[in-house]
C-alpha cells in the first residue's frame, strides 16, 4: 500500500501541495541497516541539501523531503543536524507522517550516543 501524501486540511498552512508516494518500510528492512552514526556525525548533515535529524535514537537522511514536507522546508532545515523528537512530537504528526519518516531511515545513534528512556532520571529529548 502507497501512501499518498498530499490530502493537506485547508486549516494547515502549507507552502507546497506536491503529492508524494511513499512505500512503507517493513521491520525486515529496518534491521537490514546496521549502520550507526554519532551525534557528531549526524550534526555535519546540518544544511537544506544535506539534512539529517534524530528521532529517538535513530538517524535520518531527510534531505528528499525537505521541499515536500507540508508545513514548510524551514521545519526540517531549522532542526538539521540535531535531534527534533521533542518538535516532532509535539507537532502530533499523523501516522502517515511516521511511516514517511522510516523511508529515510540510515541507522541507529551509536550505544555511546543512544539515550536509553528506560534509565530512570534520564532527561529524554523527546516527550
Ligand atoms: C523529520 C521528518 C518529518 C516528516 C517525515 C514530517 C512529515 C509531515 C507530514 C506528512 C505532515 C502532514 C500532516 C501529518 O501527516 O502529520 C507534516 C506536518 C507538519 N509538520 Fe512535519 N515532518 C517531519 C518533521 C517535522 C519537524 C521536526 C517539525 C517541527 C519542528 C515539523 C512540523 C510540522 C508542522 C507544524 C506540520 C503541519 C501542522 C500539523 O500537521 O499539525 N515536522 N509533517
Amino acid at each position: 500500500m502507497d501512501i499518498i501524501v498530499g490530502d493537506i486540511p485547508d486549516d494547515v498552512q502549507t507552502t507546497t501541495k506536491k503529492i508524494i508516494k511513499v512505500t512503507p518500510v517493513t521491520d525486515e528492512d529496518l534491521k537490514a541497516k546496521d549502520k550507526k552514526f554519532s551525534r557528531a556525525e549526524v550534526a555535519r548533515h546540518n544544511t537544506k541539501d544535506d539534512c539529517w535529524i534524530v528521532y529517538k535514537n535513530k538517524a535520518y537522511d531527510v534531505t528528499k523531503f525537505v521541499d515536500v514536507h507540508p508545513a514548510g522546508p524551514n521545519y526540517l532545515t531549522d532542526y538539521a543536524g540535531t535531534d527534533a523528537s521533542v518538535e516532532y512530537d509535539q507537532v502530533g504528526h499523523t501516522g502517515d507522517a511516521y511511516d514517511i519518516l522510516q523511508t529515510f531511515y540510515v541507522g541507529d545513534v551509536t550505544a555511546a550516543d543512544y539515550i536509553d528512556p528506560t534509565n530512570p532520571g534520564v532527561s529524554l529529548p523527546w516527550t
